[in-house]
């Protein structure tokens, strides 16, 4: 009896040890993920300046998600897809239309884009 209740003090102890321990890292870091990680930066970059063509296939425009549209666009590769992007494409105008978006929120853009396919 005597044995069971020292051994039953010592698990506590060990799982306040333990929660402590956990407490201590959660804490730690915490800056790293009190950041609102819900939407990526390409999502948000795709919802202000493509979404209103590609959405709703306006010309033709590749709706994300739809893997028939979308996987002969990225066979091309990431790459040509962006230039594409930047440059124009058939319908689709240079950047989406906005001028002011760099190669680098294309690429994010696209990336969001072709992450919806599965
Ligand atoms: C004004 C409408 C419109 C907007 C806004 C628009 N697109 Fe498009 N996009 C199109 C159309 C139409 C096509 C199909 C072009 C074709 O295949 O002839 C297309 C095709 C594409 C393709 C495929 C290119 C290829 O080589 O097959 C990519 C990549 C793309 N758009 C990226 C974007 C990105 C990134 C944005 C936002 C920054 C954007 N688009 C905004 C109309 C638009």
């Amino acid at each position: 009896m005597h044995v069971t209740k020292i051994l039953s003090v010592l698990f506590l102890l060990l799982l306040g040890l333990l929660s402590a321990c956990s407490k201590d890292e959660s804490s730690s870091s915490a800056g790293a993920k009190s950041a609102p990680a819900e939407v990526s930066a390409g999502e948000e970059i795709y919802k202000k300046n493509c979404k209103v063509c590609h959405a709703q296939s306006i010309n033709g425009a590749p709706i994300p998600g739809n893997k028939s549209m979308w996987e002969p666009r990225a066979q091309k590769g990431v790459d040509v897809l962006v230039q594409h992007a930047s440059e124009g494409f058939g319908l689709m105008p240079p950047k989406g239309g906005n001028v002011d978006l760099t190669e680098s929120e294309l690429r994010q853009a696209i990336e969001y884009m072709i992450a919806q396919m599965q």
